[in-house]
C-alpha cells in the first residue's frame, strides 16, 4: 500500500475524532476564532461557484436565549408531534413516549440548552444567487437543492474548523424557519438553514460510529449482495435507533435511562 501524506492523517484523524456535542459549557472561546472557523467555511464547493450563503454570529445571551425559546416552541413542539405517528421503537429516543405526553412534550422543551455555548452561527442561503447553476435553469423557487447542497457544504466545513480548533459543535436542523427570521431580522426571501452553536463541550469524549467501508463501497459495478431489501432496512433503522439511545444521551450528558 502506497504512504499517505501526512495531510492525509490530520484530515482523518479531524474526522474522526470530531463530534456532536449537545451540552455545552458557557466558557467564552478565543477571539477570532469564529472569524477563522467562518474564513474555512467560505471556501466550501457551491454549484457555479454561486456562493450562496451567508452567516449570522449571535453572542447576544438575550438574542441566543430568544432564538432557544423559539426552537423550543416551534420546532420541538412540531417534531415531536410528527415522531409519534411513527412505530415507537422507530421514533427518535426523547420522543419514545407512551403516557403523559403533554409531560414529556414540556420536559423536552426544557431539554435544549445550546443558548448556553459562547457562540452561535446561524447559516443563511440566498437562493436567488444559485440561480446561475444548471439546476436554476430547470426548477424555479428558492429552496432547490443546489442551495442546500451549498449550505451544506459549508455547514461541514464549519462542523470540522470547529474540531481543529479544539472546539465542539451541533448541528440543529430548523424545521420552520419563521420565528427565527423574526428575531433575527432575516428577510423572507432568503432560506434559514442551519444553527451551529459553538463552544467547549460540557460532556467527555466518546467513539464514534459509522458503518464499516467495505459495506457501502462497490467496484466498478454495483454489488448486489450489499443492497439491502425493504425489510433489511426497516430492521436497520431498528438497530440504528437503539444505537441512539446512548450515543444521544452522552453526548447530552445524561445516562441512557434518562435519555
Ligand atoms: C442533516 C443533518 C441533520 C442533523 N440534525 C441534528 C439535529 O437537529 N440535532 C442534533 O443534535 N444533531 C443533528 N445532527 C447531527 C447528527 O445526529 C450527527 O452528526 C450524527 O449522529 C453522527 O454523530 P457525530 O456528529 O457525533 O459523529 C444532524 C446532522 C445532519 C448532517
Amino acid at each position: 500500500m502506497a504512504e499517505v501524506t501526512k495531510e492525509y492523517e490530520m484530515l482523518h484523524d479531524l474526522v474522526t475524532t470530531r463530534m456532536s456535542v449537545r451540552k455545552f459549557k458557557p466558557d467564552p472561546i478565543p477571539d477570532g476564532h469564529v472569524e477563522k472557523i467562518l474564513e474555512v467555511a467560505r471556501w466550501a464547493m457551491s454549484g457555479a461557484n454561486s456562493q450562496p450563503w451567508e452567516f449570522i454570529v449571535v453572542r447576544d445571551p438575550e438574542i441566543k436565549r430568544r432564538l432557544r425559546d423559539a426552537y423550543s416552541e416551534y420546532n420541538t413542539d412540531y417534531i415531536f408531534w410528527m415522531e409519534q405517528q411513527r412505530e415507537y421503537k422507530l421514533r427518535h429516543p426523547s420522543y419514545q413516549v407512551r403516557e403523559k405526553l403533554h409531560e414529556s412534550l414540556a420536559f423536552n422543551k426544557k431539554k435544549a440548552n445550546w443558548h448556553l455555548a459562547p457562540a452561535i452561527i446561524v447559516v443563511l442561503g440566498d437562493g436567488r444567487r444559485q440561480w446561475g447553476t444548471v439546476m436554476g435553469a430547470h426548477t424555479f423557487g428558492r429552496d432547490q437543492s443546489h442551495l442546500t447542497d451549498g449550505l451544506a457544504n459549508a455547514s461541514f466545513l464549519i462542523h470540522l474548523a470547529v474540531a481543529s480548533l479544539g472546539l465542539t459543535s451541533e448541528w440543529v436542523t430548523i424545521h420552520i424557519q419563521e420565528p427565527f427570521k423574526r428575531i433575527l431580522g432575516v428577510p423572507d426571501l432568503l432560506t434559514l438553514y442551519l444553527i451551529v452553536p459553538i463552544g467547549l463541550p460540557d460532556v467527555g469524549p466518546r467513539e464514534g460510529v459509522r458503518r464499516p467501508l467495505e459495506d457501502l463501497v462497490h467496484y466498478d459495478r454495483y454489488d448486489m449482495s450489499k443492497y439491502m431489501s425493504n425489510e433489511q432496512i426497516i430492521r436497520y433503522l431498528y438497530g440504528l435507533r437503539e444505537a441512539t439511545v446512548p450515543v444521544h444521551s452522552s453526548s447530552r450528558g445524561v445516562s441512557a435511562e434518562e435519555k
